[in-house]
Order: structure tokens, then sequence, then C-alpha cells
């Protein structure tokens, strides 16, 4: 870092240093902050700010536990790198990172209280009383944006409090730009609280352009939470043709869906704890099984894969997220170490008549901590866990296609009598784009409100 010359105001926090700083959204230029009370506040700035008017800026209040250890019990990490990815979009903004903001200014203990011990609610887990126990002070944040030459903000937040605070500041703010990440099943009471009590905007929200018409709430997607003591609470998630295929005859599926529903699918992953799918769509599809297409946090990828034939080229490999392979105790060796060298957690599953034992894969899935699970098939995965009875919700979207002879979703379940077909209740339809989504509880499954 090279040295800046300070600011002339002696309250206001002064620039000490400025380093260029690659980010995988874009590179920014840092400068950090020094004030008076010891705090170090990072404002990353993107092109340039010119004559300051409409910067697009966000000011993030620093949270280890979301921003740096990824806690899935807030959607603060997830907010600032959108906010990177957005403020990059744009070619010119401001990220400001402040010190001191933890848990709305009251501290990293209590950040760690509001987030294991009281948990879903943000303002009664606050000990100390004031405006809703938030105890951030925005003079710092205001003093910076001035000393970078901004002139008035479009604020990417979804707090309005933080305008509020900013403009007792002297901050001009034109207008708040909400920064809509989408819920998981840990983060989905505290994010609710914050909208209900704190007036939060879309704090489960989506982007408008980007989403179907009509909004959906991807928690009533996924259903409530089913708890099971030895397996996770499955979703069976697939996309099939009018006709009832998940690929043609060659095995293609790219894309059944619309871009809409795959929207949809990447929602319901950020939802979940898990996204597993086995060793033949690995082979066929490639898919990385990541949320790219929505704002929020990527799921434990997990592989049926009993002989490890995952290739050390999948993207399901990729280091942006976990990947679990479960396979066979006798695979091979060096294949299960490179794989480990890669990243991915191998780990044994006894085998079973298709491959893995379904409820020894998911007893181990649910032993380390995966309490949802989306599977996204294929034909034979979707076929054993119907046929082993461990699905608690169906989501089946139908698109406007025919295409004849292909894949079916659903292999033999040994059913003779359409009236000992598995039943599906509490039936709901979501439309989004051109496919409609059909969503069933199997019954039988005893749902707990999330
Ligand atoms: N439209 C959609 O929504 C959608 C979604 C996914 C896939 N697909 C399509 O589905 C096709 C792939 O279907 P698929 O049946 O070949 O693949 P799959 O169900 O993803 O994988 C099946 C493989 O998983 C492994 N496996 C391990 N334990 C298993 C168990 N208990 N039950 C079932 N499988 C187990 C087996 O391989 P090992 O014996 O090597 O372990 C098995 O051959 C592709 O064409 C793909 O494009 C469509």
């Amino acid at each position: 870092m090279e040295a800046a010359p300070s600011s002339p105001d002696r309250s206001a926090p002064r620039e000490v240093a400025t380093a260029p700083i690659p980010t995988p959204y874009g590179e920014f230029l840092a400068h950090a902050f020094a004030s008076s009370a010891g705090r170090v506040h990072l404002a990353l700035v993107c092109g340039e700010i010119g004559d300051g008017g409409s910067v697009l800026t966000r000011v993030h209040s620093e949270c280890l536990t979301g921003d740096t250890l990824g806690s899935l019990r807030c959607d603060c990490g997830v907010q600032l790198r959108s906010a990177l990815r957005t403020v990059a979009a744009e070619g010119r903004g401001v990220v400001l990172y402040v010190d001191g903001h933890g848990s709305r200014g009251t501290g990293l203990v209590d950040e760690l209280r509001v987030h294991v011990g009281a948990g879903a609610d943000p303002v009664g887990a606050d000990p100390v009383p004031g405006p809703d126990g938030d105890l951030r002070d925005y003079g710092d944040p205001a003093a910076v944006l001035r000393s970078l030459g901004v002139r008035s903000v479009r604020l990417l937040s979804n707090n309005p409090a933080k305008a509020a605070g900013l403009r007792e500041h002297g901050v001009a703010v034109e207008s708040l730009q909400p920064l809509g990440t989408e819920a998981n099943r840990h983060n989905r009471a505290h994010l609710d609280t914050q909208r209900a009590r704190l007036g939060h905007l879309r704090s489960t929200g989506r982007q408008p352009d980007e989403l179907p018409a009509a909004p959906v709430d991807v928690g009533g997607l996924l259903g409530p939470l089913c708890e099971h003591a030895h397996r996770p609470h499955v979703v069976l998630k697939y996309a099939q043709t009018l006709d009832g295929r998940i690929a043609t005859r060659t095995g293609d599926a790219r894309w059944i869906s619309g871009a809409a529903e795959r929207q949809l699918s990447h929602a319901m992953r950020a939802g979940c704890d898990a996204v597993l799918v086995g060793a033949g769509t690995l082979l066929q599809d490639d898919p990385q099984l990541t949320v790219r297409m929505v704002p929020g946090a990527s799921p434990v990828r997990v592989v049926l894969d009993s002989a490890l034939r995952t290739p050390l080229t999948a993207k399901v490999l990729s280091d942006d997220a976990a990947t679990v392979v479960l396979c066979r105790s006798d695979a091979d060796p060096a294949r299960r170490r490179a794989l480990e060298s890669a990243g991915a957690t191998v780990r044994d599953v006894p085998a079973g008549p298709d491959g893995l034992r379904i409820d020894e894969a998911l007893r181990l899935l649910r032993s380390i901590g995966i309490a949802s699970l989306l599977v996204e098939g294929g034909s034979r995965v979707i076929t054993s866990l119907l046929r082993a009875a461990v699905v608690d919700r169906l989501v089946v979207s139908l698109s406007p296609t025919i295409i004849g002879a292909g894949v079916e979703a659903v292999g033999p379940l040994g059913v003779d009598r359409v009236a000992d077909g598995i039943r599906l209740v509490r039936r709901s339809v979501v439309l989004a784009g051109d496919d409609v989504l059909t969503v069933f509880d199997v019954a039988g499954a005893v749902p707990r409100e999330r």
C-alpha cells in the first residue's frame, strides 16, 4: 500500500493508504480511512467518482460471521458480494466497508449471540436499548464519502434506517436500491423479522427484472421443513416435457425449462443445505450446481458416485462451493485421493441394489448437518428416492415441449394398480415464464413450520 495525504478535517477519518484490489467482480481501488476512535474503514472505489453525483454506493456494516465465514444465519456475505458485483457491473461506485458496525453496532460478541442464541430476532436480541437497539452511527461513513468526493448516492441497501442515518450526516441519498437475497432455512426467520420489525425492504426479495412476473416465495416451493432424525428433509425437483421426459433419447436436457424456471431452481438451491445428483447426470450434463442466477448462498453439492467416475475436470468440483462425493468403500484409492486433492470430501456408503444405499447416504448427510436436501435427478436417482419412500416434497416443472421417446423421469416402482401409487397431497401451482411448476407434498410427510 502506498501512503496517501491526510484529510484536513481533524475529527473526520483520515485517509491512510490506498491499494488496488482485484476481486472476482472487477478491480477496485481501496482507500483505507482511520478514525479518531481507532477504526479503519475501507472504501472500495470502482471507476471515476467524477462530479460525485448519483454514485451507486453500498455502506456495508462489517459482519465477521457472514462476510468472512460465510455464515448462513444472516445474508451479509451474500449482500456484500452482490454489492461488489452490482457496482462493478455499473463501472462506477463505492462499496464502503464500515469497521465497528457489527451486529448493528453492538460488536462481535452480540453478533454471535444474535447468530447462535436468540437467532431469529435481530431486534429482541440486542442487549442495549436504543432506536430498535441499533447503535450504528453514520458520521464516519458520511465523512469518508465526502472525502472521496461523493455528493449524492443511490444507496444499495434494504434498510431505510441506513438511508436516514446517512442523511442525518449530510449525505444526499437519492434513492434506496434494494439488494434482494434468497433466504435459506437458517436465515429465513431473521430476514422476516428484519422486514416486519425494522421495515427492511424485500429482505427475502428478488430482482424484479430477472424473475418471473408473479413473485414466488421460494419457501413456499420448498415447503415446511420435516424434521427427521436420520435423514434430511428431501425435496425432489425435476423439469419434464409435457410428454413426461427429462431428457431426449440422446440424454440431452439443455434446456427443457425456460430461464425463469431455472432461476427458481437456483433460488431453491439457495434455500437448501445441499443439492444432490447421481453420477449419470454429472457425466451427461456436467452441472455446476451452484447458485448463480439469483443472489444467494450455494449449498453443499453431493454426488452419488459408487465407483468415483466423477471427472477431475467436473464443474461440480469448482471451488465456489463445497462438494461431497459418496462412493463405495472399495472405490479406487487413487481416484479418491485425486478427488480429495481437487477439493472434494469423499465418504463411503454401503452398496445397495441401485448403486449406493439411499438410506445410508441420507443418514450420512444428516450426520454432517444437512437438514434440507434438494435432489435434482436424474432418472435413476429420482426412482431410487421415490422407491425408498424418502421424498417429502415433489416439484415437477412442466415445459411446453413434446419430444417423444426419451429419458423418463421415473422408472419402475413396482406399482400394478393406480390405487397403489405414491399419493401426493397439498397441491399448488406456480407459473414461471412458459413453464408450469406443480408442487406436492408426499402423503405421510409431516411438516413443521419453518
Ligand atoms: N430434466 C431434468 O430435470 C433433469 C435433471 C437431472 C438429470 N436429467 C437427465 O437425466 C439423465 C441422467 O439420468 P441417470 O438416471 O443416468 O442419472 P442419475 O440418476 O443422475 O445417476 C444415476 C447414477 O447414480 C449412481 N447412483 C449411486 N447410487 C444410486 C442409487 N441409490 N440410485 C440411483 N443411482 C445411484 C449410479 O451410478 P454408479 O453406479 O456409478 O454409482 C447411477 O447410475 C441425463 O440425460 C440428464 O440430462 C434431467
